[in-house]
């Protein structure tokens, strides 16, 4: 099977002035400064937002001002906030109440950041080291460089996530990778669109795991952990959307291979150069807040020679009428 691209980007940030476009303006909006990042016609895509005063509660105000925008661009990046855990976890709760509990909190493994609301996606073990080749952390870190939608395997699947930068960025940079899977869609053709309008898929943390990993979990046990999403999607602003992740692991009803060649050229198509850009983490307090629902994700793989990389993850759950997704038949409440 070909396995997603785990090419590593080169860094489009700021926004690289390619074939002839520029980079998109800057607006004023009430007192904030938005910088899209990619510009096509009337679609954006990402944006850098300025004017937040983060050294107290974000106003009911702004808080929707900023979901707005969060609804336009499906990427808000917001530099040197000073926020610490508290904070972060605080204005995450802002944007819906129902957070995602890191199921590693309960001193079943890292627990180096120890509250129930942070992922610790950072390379950094409980000790202070960074983590090495062979270790559980280091297999599962390849999953997250494989494209994705976090928790997507989750009923309910996650929402929006916050990812926080702690202290200074890797040595030799540091980028979290976005593609646009409104754009993707729009631009299939139509007797593809038609293919596609009426597939579900199932999700899988083990696949992207598998897939990132092979050696370390094509023969362990895992316990199941799933979900059934229809693969197009209405976004918040009304566009359709592909909802497809390196834990796609089949479309519901097709034979094994030819879900995999479906789902990894779906894939190839959402990434291509024109949908991506490529985040710089610049320092301690950059922020950088997606909708799950309209993108795709991932982290640079780790190398040998990464220095210490402390981001942190806060996650809402969706709480949507898709957020369990496509229930299957004898799951559904009642089922006996
Ligand atoms: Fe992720």
């Amino acid at each position: 099977m070909q396995v997603p691209s785990t090419t590593v980007y080169p860094n489009t940030w700021p926004p690289q002035l390619k074939d002839g476009l520029r980079t998109p303006p800057s607006y004023k909006e009430g007192g904030l400064t938005i910088q899209p990042i990619l510009q096509s016609g009337d679609s954006s895509f990402g944006a850098e937002i300025q004017g937040v005063d983060w050294s107290r509660p974000v106003s009911g105000e702004v808080v929707q001002q900023l979901i707005s925008l969060q609804d336009k661009f499906a990427v808000l990046v917001f530099r040197d906030t000073g926020l610490d855990d508290e904070r972060h976890i605080a204005f995450t709760q802002q944007l819906g109440r129902d957070l995602e509990i890191n199921p590693f909190f309960y001193g079943r493994e890292n627990d180096r950041v120890g509250n129930p609301y942070l992922w610790d996606v950072s390379n950094i073990n409980i000790d202070g080291t960074t983590v090495q080749p062979g270790s559980r952390r280091w297999h599962h870190s390849r999953g997250n460089a494989l494209w994705h939608t976090d928790s997507s395997f989750h009923r309910p699947r996650a929402k929006y996530s916050l990812l926080l930068s702690h202290g200074a960025p890797a040595r030799g940079g540091s980028w979290t990778h976005f593609a646009d899977t409104r754009r993707a869609y729009n631009d299939l053709a139509d007797e593809r669109k038609a293919e596609l309008d009426d597939l579900v898929i199932e999700h899988d943390l083990w696949h992207s795991r598998r897939l990132g990993a092979p050696d370390a979990f094509n023969n362990v046990e895992q316990p199941s952990i799933t979900a059934r999403h229809r693969l197009v999607q209405e976004a918040p602003d009304g566009r359709k959307t592909l909802y497809i992740a390196a834990h796609a692991k089949s479309v519901v009803g097709w034979d094994q291979t030819e879900s995999e060649k479906l789902i990894c050229d779906l894939i190839d198509h959402c990434t291509a150069p024109e949908y991506v850009f490529s985040l710089e983490w610049l320092g301690g307090g950059d922020l950088v807040w997606w909708d799950n629902r309209q993108c795709m994700h991932r982290a640079n793989p780790y190398t040998t020679g990464m220095t210490a990389r402390d981001v942190r993850r806060a996650t809402v759950n969706d709480d949507g009428p898709l957020a369990y997704g496509v229930v299957p038949k004898g799951e559904a409440e009642g089922d006996e």
